[in-house]
């Protein structure tokens, strides 16, 4: 009896610690375990974590789990019922409708403008003392709201893009914690002190949205379609329109899922970029002899294979998306362990990119490992930063290039400083960020 108190109070205090810090509670031992089966609270819990695994979950057998009520609870006031949380066939039909959006004949042109919105961003910063400092996390997450909103809904935002950062901060301030009950399926006794402030937060982001469509409605295209238009344009078998609430849905999931991680990478990227000054000195002659002095083209993408090595294990340590929860709704096995039904997985790619069987020296910043004959080693299903199956991340291929390009672009024409004695520390809730901010000092790079 005093042991099952014992333990169930352990168990509260590391449930506490996850609501803080996801990835700060990740047990030691799970860097090296395939399969963890826990026991919390009476429920059991299956981390998958093992390639294997994950393969069978989201891929072979993504038919057999969805999503987990703890992420549509976290998401749905704010994304309704957009891609990111929908299920079934209306999440089937919606990403059939979209996903011209993404696909790589688009690329180009996405090129030319994440190019123009990144010399207006750097065009700014000439004009300010030299030495000054930003949040780079802020500065990069402005700079990707604009760029998506530019590529997939042909609307600059220019000023109003503070409106909808500020409301999406103030969603997150308050629904931005994972509930880790609810990642066990247990009800959650914290009070959901969303409420209000969510509510709030959801108005102030949708005055903007609603201006974006009344945009999109008064240029009808229908040559060139953006996301937007695909979803303005939609017509069902019956030649229905796409509901303006359900349109609405699509746009703030593509705004939100399509710019914060991009931004939270570079800012990874370039905080390691200053502790590694020999990964720096490569990507910025990289940069040099590729682009010159010039603005990047899409040609210029696939001779960027440094800088994108940089990316990719940018991304391996700190995966902006660091865990997935799925709920099985059908009986499965995995590695000879009965999953039931009803039964709630965890995979965290933080772990499983630091995990000891499947990564050399799995702590240390090494872009070498994804530059090719190497990167042929790399693990399919042990590096997963954009999912992996029927829900892998719409914009991969887009967040990809936008990274590499944005990167090319800062590192070669600008150095980016830490503050002195800041503390940097991975904050795992919605999204992994720094928990502090990363505020540095940027000056020109010269010649
Ligand atoms: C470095 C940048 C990015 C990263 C690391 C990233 C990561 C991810 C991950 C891990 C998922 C899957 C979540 C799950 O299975 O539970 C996802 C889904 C998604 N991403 Fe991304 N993403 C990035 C950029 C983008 C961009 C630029 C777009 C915009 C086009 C985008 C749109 C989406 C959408 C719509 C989904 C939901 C897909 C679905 O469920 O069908 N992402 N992303």
């Amino acid at each position: 009896m005093l042991s099952t108190l014992r333990k169930t109070r352990d168990m509260i205090r590391h449930l506490n610690l996850a609501r803080d810090n996801m990835i700060a509670a990740w047990p030691k031992s799970y860097y090296r375990r395939e399969l963890i089966v826990e026991n919390i609270l009476g429920r059991r819990m299956f981390i998958v974590n093992s390639p294997a695994g994950v393969q069978q979950v989201m891929v072979a057998r993504a038919d057999r789990y969805r999503k987990s009520p703890s992420n549509e609870q976290a998401l749905r006031p704010l994304l309704g019922n957009g891609l990111f949380v929908s299920e079934g066939t209306l999440w089937q039909r919606q990403r059939r409708i979209v996903t011209p959006s993404t696909h790589i004949s688009r690329l180009p042109g996405y090129a030319a403008e994440i190019a123009t919105v990144c010399d207006t961003m750097t065009a700014d910063w000439k004009r300010r003392p030299a030495g000054f400092e930003v949040d780079v996390t802020e500065e990069f997450t402005l700079l990707t709201a604009e760029i998506i909103s530019r590529i997939m809904f042909g609307f600059p935002l220019g000023e109003k893009v503070h409106e909808l950062f500020s409301a999406f901060a103030e969603y997150q301030a308050s629904h931005g914690r994972v509930h880790t009950a609810e990642l066990l399926g247990l009800p959650s006794w914290l009070p959901r002190l969303s409420g209000f402030r969510g509510r709030r937060a959801v108005r102030r982001f949708d005055r903007v949205l609603l201006e974006i469509m009344a945009a999109g409605h008064a240029r009808q295209r229908t040559d060139f379609e953006d996301f937007l238009d695909l979803l303005l344009n939609f017509r069902d078998d019956q030649g229905q329109p796409m509901s303006p609430t359900l349109a609405r849905d699509e746009m703030a999931s593509i705004f939100l899922a399509g710019h914060e991680t991009t931004a939270i990478t570079l800012s990874w990227a370039s905080w390691l970029l200053e502790r590694h000054p020999a990964v720096e000195e490569r990507l910025v002659a990289e940069a040099r002899r590729v682009l010159g002095s010039r603005s990047p083209t899409i040609e210029d993408y696939p001779q960027l294979v440094y800088t994108r090595a940089v990316i990719e294990e940018t991304l391996r340590l700190y995966p902006p998306v660091h865990v997935f929860s799925r709920q099985a709704v059908a009986d499965d096995e995995i590695a000879g362990t009965k999953i039931p039904r009803g039964s709630f997985i965890t995979i965290s790619s933080w772990v499983l990119h630091r995990h000891t069987l499947f990564w050399d020296n799995p702590n240390e910043f090494d872009p070498e490992r994804f530059v090719p004959p190497r990167a042929d080693k790399v693990e399919r299903f042990a590096y997963i930063p954009f999912g992996a199956g029927p829900r892998i991340c719409l914009g991969k291929n887009l967040g990809l290039m936008e990274a590499v390009l944005l990167l090319a672009m800062s590192t070669r024409d600008w150095k980016l400083r830490l503050r002195e004695n800041h503390p940097v520390e991975p904050l795992g809730r919605m999204t992994l960020r720094p928990r502090h901010g990363l505020p540095m000092r940027i000056t020109p790079r010269g010649a």
